[in-house]
């Protein structure tokens, strides 16, 4: 039986449908509410809306839950790889032994880039930020493969080329970037190792691929590969609802991801820390600027739209600090200045009253500057691991009879009518 909420206008009573989630999220329906009232909703941020039905991943925020197809972060990151991720939100299921060998077999195959890539990297300015090339060079690779999508496994291998190459691409343009010639995919490396080969290998001192520090990257991208409807992965369902190529809508959730709001906010706690550091600044200072409401400074990595608890992912996260400043064997004063931050912040009515906890982001950058990866390219990192989720999300649209173009309404607040005036009576 159909459950509805009663919505009364001006005396005039609606009935909206009610829709229930598998777990325990509530939804009013309001797609006939302008046709049956004229009225729409407001909601700037979309902070109330659903968008979609989706079922690809569960957050409660409240609780600080996050369960990629059903299956605990903290299950993944401990017992899964980022290939095995990758295919469960794909696919919506755990692969078999034959399967993810397969996944990782194609992966191999479909690592090089066409050699005609690498001029792009040649002519952009030197100091170009590396989620502007990565995001242009994703929109670009229609254009080196424009064969039509057919069928599901056209679409698998698309998918496949996607995580594959971008994972290339980040790396060969953190090798520009530094004046060196880009390093080939190694085939005999799994997905994490031949990243860290890509990146760090070069003829004069070869890079040996540590197990540990392979796996800790592991980990990271498993943490990022999905978080429901974020702001990139909305951009990457809204730009698909054109339904344009695969290619241009990730290339549109690089693009969203980049913001300091955002998949940025990681490249900025770094930059706040070593501010701190260097600066010398007082950790109740800088508390005090995060709360002043006329200063624009906010406490990067704190807070989040949805988590009114201890993100789960910024747990884990934390707990890998240790692991790998440990393994690398070094000392970073930074994370001494993150951990003086958190309690300090913890304990202060403010971020109590607001429920701002540390995010992913908040020590995700200390892992990363450990494994050496530079702060230009922390963001990239975050777009390679959340490209997963992108692309499942994009499918779940793809093959969603219910789905339609995205057009929001708004509320028009301009000029009602003004007759044009020509230039000379301006
Ligand atoms: N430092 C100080 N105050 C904060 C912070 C912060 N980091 N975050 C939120 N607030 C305050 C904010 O000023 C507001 O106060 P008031 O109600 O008095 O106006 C209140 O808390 C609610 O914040 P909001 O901006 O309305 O919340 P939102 O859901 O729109 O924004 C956010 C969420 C993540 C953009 C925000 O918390 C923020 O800017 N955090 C810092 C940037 C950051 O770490 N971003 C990474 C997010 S996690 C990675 C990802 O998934 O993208």
């Amino acid at each position: 039986m159909t459950e509805y909420a009663r919505l009364i206008i001006e005396d005039q009573e609606y009935k909206l449908p009610l829709i229930n989630g598998a777990v325990g999220d509530r939804a009013i329906d309001i797609r006939k509410l302008r046709q049956e009232s004229g009225f729409i909703t407001f909601d700037p941020g979309f902070g109330n809306t659903g968008s979609c039905k989706s079922s690809i991943t569960f957050m409660d925020g409240e609780k600080g839950i996050l369960r990629y197809r059903g299956i605990p972060i903290e299950e993944l990151a401990e017992h899964s790889s980022f290939v095995e991720t990758a295919f469960l939100l794909i696919m919506g299921r755990l692969p078999t032994r034959e399967e993810l060998t397969t996944t990782s077999v194609n992966l191999n195959d479909l690592s090089l880039l066409h050699e005609n890539m690498k001029s792009f990297y040649q002519n952009y300015p030197p100091k170009s930020h590396p989620m502007g090339i990565l995001s242009a060079m994703v929109n670009a690779m229609r254009s080196f493969h424009p064969e039509l999508v057919e069928n599901q496994e056209d679409l698998q291998r698309t998918f496949l080329r996607l995580i594959s190459k971008v994972r290339t691409m980040a790396a060969m343009a953190y090798k520009f970037s530094v004046g060196q010639n880009p390093v080939y995919p190694n085939p005999n490396y799994s997905y994490c190792a031949n990243f860290l080969h890509m990146m760090f290998d070069n003829p004069v001192i070869p890079y040996r691929v540590d197990k540990e520090i392979s796996d800790a990257l592991n980990v990271f991208w498993i943490l990022h590969a999905d978080h429901e409807q974020n702001c990139s992965t909305t951009a990457v369902r809204v730009v698909g609802s054109g339904k344009v190529n695969l290619y241009a809508a990730i290339s549109s959730g690089i693009s969203a991801l980049w913001g300091p709001l955002h998949g940025g906010a990681n490249q900025a706690v770094i930059r706040m820390l070593k501010e701190i550091h260097t600066q010398g600044l007082k950790i109740p200072d800088v508390i005090k600027k995060a709360k002043d409401k006329n200063d624009p400074f906010r406490l990067m990595g704190f807070g989040h739209r949805i988590y009114k608890t201890y993100d789960p992912r910024a747990k884990i996260m934390k707990e890998m600090c240790d692991k790998v400043l440990k393994r690398t064997k070094t000392k970073d004063p930074l994370l001494d200045i993150a951990m003086e931050l958190e309690a300090c912040a913890l304990s202060d009515a403010y971020f109590q009253d607001k429920n701002l906890y540390p995010n992913v982001d908040f020590y995700s950058g200390i892992v990363l500057r450990a494994i050496g990866i530079p702060t230009n390219m922390f963001t990239v990192m975050f777009a390679i691991g959340r490209l997963p989720g992108w692309i499942a999300h994009w499918n779940e649209d793809f093959n969603d009879p219910e789905m339609k173009i995205s057009r929001p309404r708004q509320v028009y607040t301009g000029e009602s009518l003004l007759p044009y005036t020509h230039i000379d009576k301006r």
